[in-house]
């Protein structure tokens, strides 16, 4: 099949535990996705460190995503899984890639405008530089296809444009120019406490969001609470001609739309026929049939995660297999880019 000679690369980092956003918005496609591509799933953790991290958690986290990643499906026979750390060919490339990316094309990054805040002049360099690490995470294997989160489309349009500034500095055409491969549907998920905000492993409130390692008691808790308003569901008034919900419907009641697009996500429905089918019933109801689904859907993924946490050692050796097999991809892109720099070999 020739979509295998396209390649995937993508990564979450090990800053906190995963939960339901990064769920239904990534790794549950990147899961489809075995089936079509070549595929690479990378834990970030030399991103990760860009803001402080306390070591002992690095750690923990680092094998919690390892352990979600297979958890959900990805198969680490299949696919690649492996820690970035791992693989040294990252930070090299990513030395050479920052002597081609420009000090204007990462001060127009919003992300690092976002996370640095007021005190800028306190920023780590590594934050700043993060963009051109991921450039180099991609490029190392050459990857063609990156499924990332509206979040993250501006830093692979810095990768495309690293990628492109390379070819033709150096009058090659070595590295292909990554596309962004846009998830599956209804994946935008929202924090439970409010609407208009992203569900977010930052937030202070864990009840704004429903953990990878949340048990079934604590996913009815987390629903039960969840914020709602005093009407019941929406229903066929609310979509548009095209079955999307209107935009003044949205804006009413984005908590409504928020859950009724989890229910649609875990039961692989349109946001358009499951706003018909709850449509008129009251939030209690629909709240207790919501949790049923989530904790029917997530149990044996927090189960299973649960297994593989409680031998850590064999999640490490997993890993380091993985970096294994990334390095006998990246290794050689790497040599062939110091060769086309004039580094001696
Ligand atoms: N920056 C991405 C995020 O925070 C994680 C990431 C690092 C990544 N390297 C990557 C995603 C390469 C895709 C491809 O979500």
């Amino acid at each position: 099949m020739t979509r295998k000679s396209n390649r995937i690369f993508s990564g979450v980092q090990p800053t906190n535990n995963l939960h339901l956003g990064n769920y239904l918005g990534a790794v549950r496609n990147w899961v489809r996705m075995q089936k079509d591509y070549e595929c690479i799933f990378c834990v970030v953790d030399l991103h990760a460190i860009t803001l402080w991290q306390e070591p002992a958690a690095l750690r923990q986290n680092t094998r919690e995503v390892a352990a979600a990643y297979i958890a959900s499906g990805i198969d680490p026979d299949a696919s690649i899984i492996f820690a970035q750390s791992q693989v040294s060919a990252h930070a090299q490339l990513a030395w050479i890639l920052n002597c081609v990316a420009r000090l204007g094309w990462l001060n127009r990054m919003t992300q690092f405008k976002e996370k640095a805040g007021k005190n800028r002049e306190n920023a780590s360099v590594g934050l700043y530089a993060y963009p051109v690490l991921m450039a180099a995470d991609i490029l190392a294997y050459k990857g063609t296809h990156v499924p990332v989160g509206e979040d993250q489309k501006q830093h692979l349009e810095l990768a495309r444009d690293i990628a492109q500034k390379f070819n033709h500095d150096y009058k090659v055409d070595f590295f292909p120019l990554p596309e962004p491969v846009i998830g599956g549907p209804a994946t935008r998920v929202m924090s439970l406490r409010d609407g208009a905000k992203k569900m977010s492993k930052s937030d202070e409130s864990d009840y704004s969001r429903i953990n990878m390692t949340d048990d079934a008691d604590t996913i009815a808790l987390k629903f039960r609470k969840a914020k709602t308003d005093p009407n019941a569901l929406p229903g066929p008034e609310s979509l548009d001609e095209r079955g999307e919900v209107k935009d003044e419907a949205l804006a009413a009641r984005p908590e409504a739309f928020n859950l009724l697009s989890i229910h649609a996500a875990l039961s692989d429905a349109s946001l358009s026929e499951t706003v018909n089918r709850f449509a008129g019933m009251e939030f209690s109801r629909f709240k207790g049939e919501l949790t049923d689904l989530a904790v029917a859907k997530l149990g044996p993924i927090n189960s299973e995660m649960k297994r593989l946490l409680s031998h850590p050692d064999e999640i490490d050796a997993l890993l380091r297999k993985g970096a294994q097999r990334a390095q006998t991809i990246a290794l050689p892109v790497l040599r062939q880019v110091e060769e086309i720099v004039g580094f001696l070999h």
